[in-house]
C-alpha cells in the first residue's frame, strides 16, 4: 500500500524568523484536525508553503527548517520567494480566482503575469512533490490555490490516486465564464479521480461548466476524461464536534475573557467572528445591526455585538480599504447610540485563542454570521457545538454553504437589513424551549457528520474510484 500525500498551500505548521532563532506554529485550523488522524499515521506527508519568504532564509536554514517539518511533523515543505507569494498568493489566487469564485466580479483582475506565476507555482509543488511520489501513493490536494496540480501529477503518473476538495464555492457557469483561462483550470482539475465540493450546488455548477465549456457530459457525477474516469460529489465539511462541545476551557482562560464574563450582567451577548474579508458581508452586517438599533430601541443598553475581525492578506489593497470602511462604520454607529454608559460595537481587530472563543460562544446569545458569499463556513457550526446548553442562536445567511445543513438556524438574506435586524430581533427573543429544540437537531447532525466522517468518506471515495467505470448511456 501506498502511502497518503496531503497538499495545500498552506503547511499545517507556520514558520517565522526572528532576530535569534526559528519558530514553529502548528495551526488548529479544520483541515489540519480532519486529517490529524491520517496524518499522525506516519505513512503520510504533507506539502505545502510554511508560510514564510525563502529571500529571507540563508540555505542551510532551509535545509534545518525541512529537515525539522520532515522529522517532527511529517511535513514537506514548498518554499516561494517574495515574487511567488506577490504573483502566485495575493495575485492570482487571491486577486482573480478568489474573488470571481465569490461573485465578486468587479473587484476580479485579469492579469497575464499572476497567470504565468500560478502556473509556475503550480510547477514548483510539482517538481516538489515529484521526488516523493511512488506510483501506488493516494495524494489529496486541496483549495483553490493549486487547482492546476491534479492533471501535472497525472502526466507523469498516470496510474496515481488523485483527489481534490475545493473549500471555497464554485460559481455558476455565468460568472466561470468570465475566467480567461477558464479550460486550463477545468483542465487541470479534471486530472483528479475524485472531485469534492462543500455543497451540490457547487457540483452542479462545476459540472455545468465542464460541459459547456469543454463538451464532456457526465453520467451520473462521473466522466470519462482522457484515460481515467472522474467522480464529482458534495462532501460537506464538519468540525471537531466532540472538542468544541466537550471543551472546558475555564482554567485556561486569558484575564480579559474572565472580566468580560464577570461583567456582562444583563446585557444580551451578539458575536460577530471572520477573517478580514470582503465576501464575509461585514459592512453589511454592521448597517443592518444599525438599523436594529434605530427600529427598536427597546434594546437600547441592553445588547451588545462583539464584532471580531482576524487581519487577514493585508498586503492585497482591497482588504486593507474594508478595515477602513469597517472602523468608520463602527464608529459611526457607536456615535449616534452610544451612550455614557453603553457602547453598542465592541470591534477587535485580532485573534483570540481557541479557549477564549469558545468561551466567548458559550457567553454569547445570537452568532450573527452573514456573508455575501463563503464557501461552507465552520464558525457557524464551532458556535452551535460550543453551546453544549443548547440555548445559542444562529443568525446566517443563506449564501454560505453551512445554510443548507443548518436549516433551524434564523436565515436571512446578506444584502436585506431590513431582513438581518428581524432576524436579530427574532433570535434573541426566542423562547429557551425552541432554542433547545432547533439546537437538538442542529447537535445531532453536527455530531455525526465531523470533520473526522468527512475526511473518512472522501478518503474511502477517492480509494474506490479505481473499481469504478462510468456505466454505458
Ligand atoms: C480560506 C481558504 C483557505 C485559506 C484560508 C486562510 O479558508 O479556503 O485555503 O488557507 O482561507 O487564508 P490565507 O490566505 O491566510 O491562507
Amino acid at each position: 500500500m501506498g502511502k497518503l500525500i496531503f497538499v495545500s498551500n498552506r503547511l499545517p505548521v507556520t514558520v517565522k524568523k526572528n532576530e535569534t532563532d526559528i519558530e514553529y506554529n502548528k495551526s488548529i485550523g479544520g483541515l489540519a484536525t480532519g486529517l490529524k488522524s491520517y496524518h499522525e499515521q506516519g505513512n503520510s506527508v504533507w506539502a505545502g508553503w510554511p508560510g514564510i519568504s525563502e529571500d529571507v532564509l540563508q540555505d542551510e536554514e532551509q535545509n534545518t527548517i525541512s529537515a525539522k517539518l520532515q522529522d517532527d511533523y511529517n511535513c514537506l515543505p514548498i518554499f516561494l520567494s517574495e515574487e511567488d507569494i506577490e504573483l502566485y498568493y495575493h495575485g492570482f489566487s487571491n486577486e482573480t480566482i478568489w474573488p470571481l469564485f465569490h461573485y465578486f466580479t468587479s473587484n476580479t483582475q485579469y492579469n497575464q503575469d499572476t497567470w504565468e506565476a500560478y502556473k509556475r507555482v503550480n510547477q514548483k509543488f510539482f517538481d516538489t512533490l515529484d521526488a516523493v511520489i511512488e506510483p501506488d501513493d493516494t495524494i489529496w490536494i486541496h483549495d483553490y490555490q493549486l487547482m492546476l496540480l491534479p492533471q501535472m501529477i497525472r502526466e507523469k503518473y498516470p496510474n496515481a490516486q488523485i483527489g481534490f476538495f475545493l473549500h471555497i464555492p464554485f460559481p455558476s457557469y455565468e460568472i466561470f465564464r468570465l475566467l480567461i483561462w477558464r479550460e486550463e483550470i477545468l483542465q487541470g482539475l479534471l486530472g483528479a479521480n475524485l472531485i469534492g465540493f462543500h455543497t451540490f450546488d457547487y457540483v452542479r455548477h462545476f459540472l455545468s461548466s465542464v460541459r459547456r465549456l469543454l463538451g464532456i457530459e457526465n453520467n451520473m457525477y462521473k466522466l470519462n476524461y482522457e484515460t481515467h474516469t472522474v467522480r464529482v460529489d458534495a462532501f460537506p465539511m464538519g468540525i471537531d464536534y466532540d472538542y468544541f462541545f466537550k471543551s472546558d476551557p475555564e482554567d485556561k482562560l486569558s484575564d480579559e475573557l474572565r472580566d468580560f464574563i464577570a461583567n456582562t450582567g444583563d446585557v444580551q451577548n451578539i458575536i460577530s467572528i471572520d477573517r478580514l474579508d470582503y465576501t464575509k458581508g461585514i459592512p453589511d452586517r454592521i448597517k443592518a445591526f444599525k438599523r436594529f438599533l434605530k427600529e427598536y430601541p427597546e434594546y437600547h443598553e441592553k445588547v451588545r455585538l462583539n464584532l471580531i475581525v482576524a487581519p487577514s492578506r493585508v498586503e492585497v489593497e482591497t482588504y486593507d480599504n474594508l478595515k477602513k470602511q469597517i472602523e468608520v462604520l463602527v464608529s459611526q454607529v457607536n456615535g449616534e447610540f452610544g451612550t455614557v454608559n453603553w457602547m453598542p460595537i465592541w470591534f477587535f481587530f485580532r485573534s483570540f485563542s481557541q479557549d477564549d472563543l469558545i468561551t466567548f460562544y458559550r457567553h454569547s446569545d445570537v452568532l450573527l454570521v452573514t456573508p455575501l458569499r463563503d464557501g461552507m463556513n465552520l464558525v457557524a457550526k464551532e458556535y452551535i457545538a460550543s453551546r453544549n446548553d443548547y440555548k445559542g442562536m444562529l443568525v446566517m445567511s443563506e449564501t454560505a454553504g453551512a445554510a443548507s445543513e443548518l436549516g433551524e438556524a434564523v436565515i436571512v438574506n446578506a444584502n436585506n437589513h431590513r431582513e438581518i435586524a428581524n432576524g436579530i430581533k427574532a433570535a434573541l427573543d426566542m423562547p429557551d424551549a425552541e432554542k433547545i429544540e432547533r439546537n437538538k437537531m442542529m447537535h445531532r447532525r453536527l455530531s455525526r457528520y465531523n470533520v473526522k466522517f468527512w475526511a473518512d468518506e472522501f478518503i474511502t471515495a477517492l480509494k474506490n474510484t479505481d473499481s469504478e467505470q462510468i456505466e454505458d448511456k
